[in-house]
Order: C-alpha cells, then structure tokens, then sequence
C-alpha cells in the first residue's frame, strides 16, 4: 500500500487540537482511499522552547527533509515567548529553509457558513511570495532605548524571487477563472513594489490569456471586502499577502476557515500545511477551536500529494458539515463534535 511520510508538528495553542482533528480526518480518508498515512510527531513549540532553549533542534530542517509533507497547527505564545523568537525559530526557517515560497490561500465561503459577505459568490485564491520581502529579516536598531533610537527593517526583493511567485500566480490563474491581480504599493514604496509591477509585466507578456491587474494593496482590500466577486488570483509580496489572508479569512467567516499551503513548487523538498490562524490564547483553554480550516489545510496536503479523490471526499464532508450548520458558529461546539460531524459525512 502506497504510504506517506507524514511530520505533524501542532505547535502551541488550539495548533494542538486542531492538528489532532486534521490528523484523525485524514487517516480516516486514508484507509477509504486505500492509501496509509504515518505520522511522525515532533514537539516543536513554545513549551519546546521552555524546556530547551530552542524551538526545534539546530538540525531540525534537516530532521523534515526525508517527509513527503509537513502538517502544522500554529506556533506561538506570546505570554511566555516573544512571537520574534517563536516565529524565527521554527515557522519561518521551514517557509524559507525548504523553499516554499508559494503561499496558497483560497478565500471562499462553505455552505452554511453566516460570514458578513455570505451572500455574495466569491472565489478568490491568494498566492502570498512566502521566503523573502518585508520577511527577509534584515535590519537592526541603533541607539536602543533613547530618544534618538531608529529601528530598520528591510525589505528584499530579488528578480529570481519576484519572477518565481508571479510565474507560480499566473499558472494558477491559468488553471481558473484566467484573471490575476498583482497587489503592490508602487505609489509609495518606489524601489520594491515600482519593481513588483515591473516583473508583472514582463511576466504578463508570457500570458496573453490572463487578464492582468495592477492594485494597490490599500485600494485591493477595499475590493475585497465590497466587491470579491470581481477577484480570481491575488498575488502580493508576503507581509501584503499575509494582511490580505487574514481579511479573506474574515469574508470567509473568520479565521477557522481559513486553510493554508506552503508550496515548494520544484517538489524539491516537502510542503507545508497549515491554516491560517495562530495559537489563538484567547480561546485555547476552551476545547472549541474550528478544525475546518486545519482539515482543508489537510485536504490541500492530499491534493498536493496527487491523492484528489481523497482530497475532495474531505472537501465534500467539510461542506456536508457546514451546510448543516455545524462548525458555522464560533464556539458553539466543541473541537471534538465538530471532528465527528466530519468524520461521520466522510464517503
Ligand atoms: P490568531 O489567529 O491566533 O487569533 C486571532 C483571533 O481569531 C482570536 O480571537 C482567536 O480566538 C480567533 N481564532 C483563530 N483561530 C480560530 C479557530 N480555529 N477557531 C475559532 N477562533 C479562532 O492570531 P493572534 O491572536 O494574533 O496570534 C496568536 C499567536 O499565534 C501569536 O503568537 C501569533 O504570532 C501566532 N500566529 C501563528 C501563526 C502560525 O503559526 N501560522 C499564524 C498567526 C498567528
Ligand atoms: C501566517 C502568520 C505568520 C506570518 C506569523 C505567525 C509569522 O501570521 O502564517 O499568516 O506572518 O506569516
Ligand atoms: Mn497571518
């Protein structure tokens, strides 16, 4: 029987429940599909770091390379971690450190779901460049502390990774409604994003099928939120890309339905899943966290290892859940119930 490696890294927060509930939907999907799944837990998260100084060992990405796909629940917890060492010591060095530099978020509504846009048909797939932009990381401060201080945080954008991401955008595009908008802030920010839409268009000239657009990430926001309909493929640099996810996460209903795809297009080293949301503190003592968008996170991980039928009977159980309001109302069931609606609609 065919058999996929599998890292489950849940991380902190309700990334623990709801990576269980995305685990036990997909090996259920698993032994319906005739396939198998093996789950290789690591412990990697903030209580990780408590006991050992790091969030993941110093060999840690070289542990992942051998899986064929890496399911992630949420890292963070700001109370007792800093969010600059969580997030620089585990989520971003495996987006960078595998080279997943395409960041697939789908932004549509499940049946059932009362989001505040839920009568209007919308099906937007945002590709957000996921290794380098505002999240290069470099930058520094000087004189910290006094009155005189200056923080500096750099944006980088290269040709080689501008060029890749747009490719990436107008393949999906090509693949779907055949219309991309490239999202930049070039009335501002004159070197990086006046560069963005250059590439674009460079790039656009090897797809005269798809209808291309420039917007402005302030003006696209706006659009997304009055008129979504008119949107097919986002693309945008990775901190607009990262705004934007968590706004087509609102539309969607909020962020328990957002799922999330780090891909490493080459399939030179594994994908990572994980929806779009964070350890949620708030709520994470409660046991009612959405699992739908750590299971569509799930179902894209089988899409991604060319399992489709598998993938979309996951896709039809979420929609067969929702459309019966269950996993429609934010906290109004438990994680758990929610799972076992899921499981139950599986065929
Ligand atoms: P968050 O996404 O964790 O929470 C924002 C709001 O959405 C909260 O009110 C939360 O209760 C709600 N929410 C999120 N997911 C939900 C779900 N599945 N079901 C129901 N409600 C849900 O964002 P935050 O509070 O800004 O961040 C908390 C921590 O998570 C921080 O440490 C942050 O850096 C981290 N974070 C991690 C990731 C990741 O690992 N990919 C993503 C975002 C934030
Ligand atoms: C996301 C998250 C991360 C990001 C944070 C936690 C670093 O918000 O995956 O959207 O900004 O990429
Ligand atoms: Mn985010």
């Amino acid at each position: 029987m065919k058999t996929y490696a599998i890292a489950l890294i849940p991380g902190d927060g309700i990334g623990r429940d709801v990576t269980d509930a995305a685990w036990t939907v997909l090996e259920a999907t698993a032994k319906q599909s005739g396939f198998a799944l093996s789950g290789t837990t690591f412990p990697w998260s903030c209580a990780h770091y408590k006991e050992t100084g790091a969030m993941m060992p110093a060999d840690g990405i070289k542990m992942l390379e051998r899986f064929d796909a890496i399911l992630l629940g949420a890292v963070g917890w700001p109370a007792e971690v800093p969010d600059a060492v969580s997030l620089h010591g585990l989520l971003l060095p495996i987006r960078k450190g595998f080279t997943q530099y395409a960041n697939v978020r789908p932004h549509r509504l499940l049946p059932g779901v009362n989001g505040p846009l839920k009568t209007t048909a919308f099906d937007i797939l945002c590709i957000r460049e996921n290794t380098e932009g505002e999240y290069s990381g470099a930058g520094g401060r000087v004189h910290q502390g006094t009155s005189a201080e200056i923080a500096v945080e750099t944006s980088v954008f290269t040709r080689a990774g501008v060029e890749r991401i747009l490719r990436f955008a107008f393949e999906q595009a090509c693949k779907r409604r055949k219309k991309l908008a490239s999202v930049t802030k070039s009335n501002a920010q004159k070197y990086s994003m006046v560069f963005w839409d250059e590439v674009t268009r460079l790039v656009a000239a090897d797809y005269p099928d798809v209808e291309c657009t420039s917007y402005h990430v302030d003006a696209l926001a706006a659009r997304m939120v009055m008129a979504p309909e008119s949107l097919d493929v986002v693309v945008a640099s990775n901190l607009f890309g990262d705004i934007l996810t968590d706004l087509g996460a609102a539309i969607q209903g909020g962020l328990g339905f957002a799922a999330s795809a780090n891909i490493n297009p080459e399939r030179k080293a594994p994908s990572m899943f994980e929806p779009v949301h964070g350890s949620a503190p708030d709520i994470a003592h409660l046991g009612t966290a959405n699992p739908i968008a750590a299971i569509w996170s799930g179902a894209m991980m089988l899409e991604h290892l060319g399992e489709t039928k598998a993938a979309a009977r996951v896709m039809a159980a979420l929609e067969a859940t929702t459309s019966h309001g269950i996993g429609t109302v934010p906290g109004k069931e438990r994680t758990e119930a929610i799972t076992a609606a899921v499981l139950s609609r599986l065929s």
